[in-house]
């Protein structure tokens, strides 16, 4: 028998087909009664149930089918008489490919924490909860590719190992072959000679592929990259990872309007091929997620079961306004007016803070909004600078239960408007020539969004951690397995 003969559990459950020959394998999650196995291989939610007979089989091997153990079961498929399945697996032989012993597998067949299964990142795939938002994971990434394919845009890999920073923001993680002993040694006087690193220069793990994305739009007209991008903010949140995925699209020949169009547009079919495709683990998750809230006071519950909650996005419009209209309403607030914001908007100006950006989508409009036109000042030196001299063309997208999505803008196509920023903001113009070249050289209007995919797969799970949506988070002070 080769490996190969192996039927999928999901192929046996999803059809109605009985009577015939299978070999199934997977890792066991109960044995009852020294008879029944449910047993799991991952390409599915459900298990099958393996039934053995306990008069003949093998008592040595009787023993080893335990909780945590991976097996092999050849048999027949048959109509199930047990209530919960249509058919089951009567076995006529087993095979244990890795015992484990059930006295100290950690995961037991009960409910553990997220807390706790965080520790045992390396064991959490087996569980119901993390193998419904892996496969979900890989489903959206799977639609984001196809979305941009079936459009015309062409996937770009932009660096990992970067010289520059690309938000300006200043939060990055330097790469080094450099031994620190060392420098701190010899650093007296001219500090550290970079001119002896690797690349010959100062170098950093990449926070945005923007920038390169940019100078392929401007050859190859539609592009997209989708790969992993690296903060060293120290936010200990539940929104942020030091190490997330991004999805940056960049569209040559368009404005703001139509990225915003994009990116509502890409973000609606996504949870569409989700729910019309991976729907039976959308709803174990909704089930989880209403469990955990019955602990919850009402008022922080989800308004909507899950499901629900994702259809309303893809048939609402997202909400459309611009920065400056946003800021009158949270002004005119009532948890302003009565001091409830912990950062009190006094006007123009103002960043708006995560409890701005929800009580916008949570309780004025209770859906996506789409922010438009921010305050240079608090915008990335990129971005178009609109007529008025005051703000940008830039857009976010916040989300009910997520925040910030997407950040996105109109990008500075004017050579002098960009220099002239770039210098207002401290950016080294000599390190930036390349990016200055394509101002120079045919330069036109383009845009482009970057989603953070961590938060949209929190969304379509329901996950309320982005801890939980990664196989291995890295955070501040952890970066295990
Ligand atoms: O708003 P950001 O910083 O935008 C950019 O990096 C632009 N260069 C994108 C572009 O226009 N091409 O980040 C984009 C998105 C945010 O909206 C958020 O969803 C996500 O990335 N994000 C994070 N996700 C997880 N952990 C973090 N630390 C994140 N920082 C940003
Ligand atoms: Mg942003």
């Amino acid at each position: 028998m080769t490996m190969q003969k192996r039927t999928k559990i999901s192929t046996v459950l999803g059809s109605d087909k009985k009577d015939y020959q299978a070999t199934v394998m997977g890792w066991v999650r109960t044995f009852r009664n020294n008879q029944f196995i449910a047993l799991n291989d991952g390409s599915t939610l459900k298990t099958l149930q393996v039934v053995v007979d306990r008069e003949t089989m093998d008592e040595a091997l009787l023993k080893r089918i335990a909780t945590g153990a991976a097996i092999s079961a050849t048999g027949t498929v048959v109509e199930s008489q047990g209530r919960g399945q249509t058919v089951e697996l009567v076995a006529d032989s087993v095979e244990v490919f890795g015992d484990s012993d059930p006295d100290k597998y950690p995961l037991q067949p009960k409910k553990h924490s997220l807390e706790f299964l965080r520790e045992i990142a390396h064991l959490r795939f087996r569980t119901n909860t993390f193998g419904a938002v892996f496969r979900l994971r890989h489903a959206i990434a799977y639609s984001i590719h196809k979305f941009f394919n079936d459009r015309g845009y062409f996937y770009i890999h932009s660096p990992i190992i970067t010289g520059s920073d690309a938000e300006g923001a200043g939060e990055m993680f330097q790469v080094t072959t450099m031994n620190l002993e060392q420098v701190e040694k010899e650093a007296e006087g001219d500090g550290v000679n970079y001119k002896k690193d690797f690349f010959g220069k100062k170098t950093h793990l990449t926070v945005s592929g923007q920038l390169q994305a940019e100078l392929a739009a401007l050859s190859l007209s539609q592009v997209y990259t989708f790969g992993p991008t690296f903060r060293a903010e120290n936010s200990n949140t539940s929104r942020h990872l030091a190490e997330f995925w991004m999805i940056e699209p960049e569209v040559a020949f368009a404005d703001i309007d139509d990225n915003m169009d994009l990116a509502e547009d890409m973000l609606k079919y996504v949870i569409k091929y989700c729910m019309d495709n991976f729907k039976e683990d959308i709803e174990f998750l909704q089930q989880r997620l209403e469990n955990e809230e019955k602990q919850k006071p009402a008022a922080e519950r989800s308004p909507m079961p899950l499901m629900e909650k994702l259809e309303f996005c893809v048939v609402q419009e997202f909400e459309r306004l611009t920065y400056t209209e946003a800021i009158q309403i949270l002004k005119n607030s009532k948890p302003n007016k009565k001091g409830k914001f912990q950062f009190p908007i006094e006007g123009f100006g103002a960043d708006l803070q995560s409890e701005h950006e929800r009580y916008l989508v949570e309780k004025h409009f209770k859906k996506p909004v789409i922010l438009t036109g921010y305050p240079k000042e608090i915008k990335a030196f990129y971005m178009r600078m609109n007529d008025d001299d005051k703000t940008v063309a830039a857009m976010d997208i916040l989300f009910p239960g997520i925040g910030e999505m997407v950040g996105g803008s109109q990008r500075e196509e004017r050579l002098d408007k960009l220099t002239k920023r770039m210098e207002e903001m401290d950016i080294p113009l000599d390190e930036m020539q390349w990016f200055l070249d394509t101002r120079r050289f045919g330069s036109c209007p383009h845009a482009g969004f970057g989603l953070g995919f961590e938060r949209l797969v929190m969304f379509i799970t329901g996950m309320s951690n982005i801890r939980d949506v990664i196989p291995f988070p890295r955070y501040p002070g952890s970066a295990e397995f």
